[in-house]
């Protein structure tokens, strides 16, 4: 049987990206998935059906910024589904590659207001039904830049650092009633984004990428889906609090 049979995963920022190959696992392993992305999710869930015709999707189009909007997002999922297992809080707010001190209020609020804000409010949503059926999962996207710090991205590095301390906090206090929660780092990933801003994300900086990991080469999107699912199941139900880095050895955490 699948592992995530008879479950049911929300996916943040799922349209494209990692988001979309973590939706796709999380169906793949027989979850019911919402696709919960600002943008349209159309492509994803026809990719997803390309490969698992049985699926069982929705698109809910949400801003994870917006209180009402998580909340109405997870009433949703309840409401079509019976319940919310997984929560993958995998959106992440307007990126801008700059020395900080050109960063400006609105680049560092723009970040906060979708990674941080964003991630708490569809963790609070998604709480009082997972405390009802003492069972569940929330997973936060975190990044290996936390632990060592990198250059040009202050604002996402901090937020990055957030939710691991968030994600700490918060298993503190859904402990008791049975919900983990867990952050996945991941090293650089060729994913959509990365590919497609070269000028920050080129060779040079591959090459340095790869020569500070353990295991030499680039890191893909499909590197990271074995934590993200081993975090969904009742394989990592002893597990909460914790930051797994997933980047082929770079930092040792
Ligand atoms: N790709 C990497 O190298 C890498 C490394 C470390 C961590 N991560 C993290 O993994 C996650 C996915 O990475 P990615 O490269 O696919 O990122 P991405 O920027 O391509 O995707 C982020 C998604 O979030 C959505 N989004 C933006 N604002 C939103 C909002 N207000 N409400 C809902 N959705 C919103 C976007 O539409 C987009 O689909 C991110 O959290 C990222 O920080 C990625």
């Amino acid at each position: 049987m699948a592992r995530l049979e008879g479950r049911v995963a929300i996916v943040t920022g799922a349209a494209q990206g990692l988001g979309a190959g973590f939706a796709k696992s999380l169906a793949g392993e027989g979850a019911a998935v919402v696709i919960a992305d600002i943008d349209d999710g159309g492509a994803a869930i026809a990719d997803i059906l390309a490969a698992h015709p049985d699926a069982r999707l929705l698109d809910v189009p949400t801003d994870v910024s917006d209180e009402a909007a998580c909340q109405a997002l997870v009433a949703k999922t309840e409401g079509h589904f019976g319940g919310l297992d997984i929560l993958v809080n995998n959106a992440k707010g307007r990126f801008r590659y700059a020395p900080f001190e050109e960063l400006s209020a609105q680049d560092w609020d723009a970040m906060f207001r979708v990674t941080v804000r964003g991630s708490f409010l569809c963790a609070k949503a998604a709480a009082p039904g997972m405390r009802a059926r003492s069972y569940g999962k929330i997973i936060n996207l975190a990044s290996g830049t936390v632990f060592k710090g990198a250059p040009g991205m202050l604002h996402y590095v901090t937020a990055k650092g957030a939710l691991v301390a968030m994600s700490r906090s918060m298993s503190r206090e859904l402990g008791p009633d049975g919900i983990c929660v867990n952050t996945v780092a991941p090293g650089l990933t060729l994913s959509e984004n990365i590919l497609a801003n070269q000028e920050i994300y080129g060779d040079a900086v591959q090459d340095a990428m790869i020569q500070s990991r353990a295991l030499k080469r680039a890191e893909v999107p499909d590197d990271l889906v074995g934590a993200v699912l081993f975090l969904a199941s009742p394989d990592s139900d002893f597990m909460t609090g914790q930051c797994m880095v997933v980047d082929g050895g770079s930092v040792n955490h």
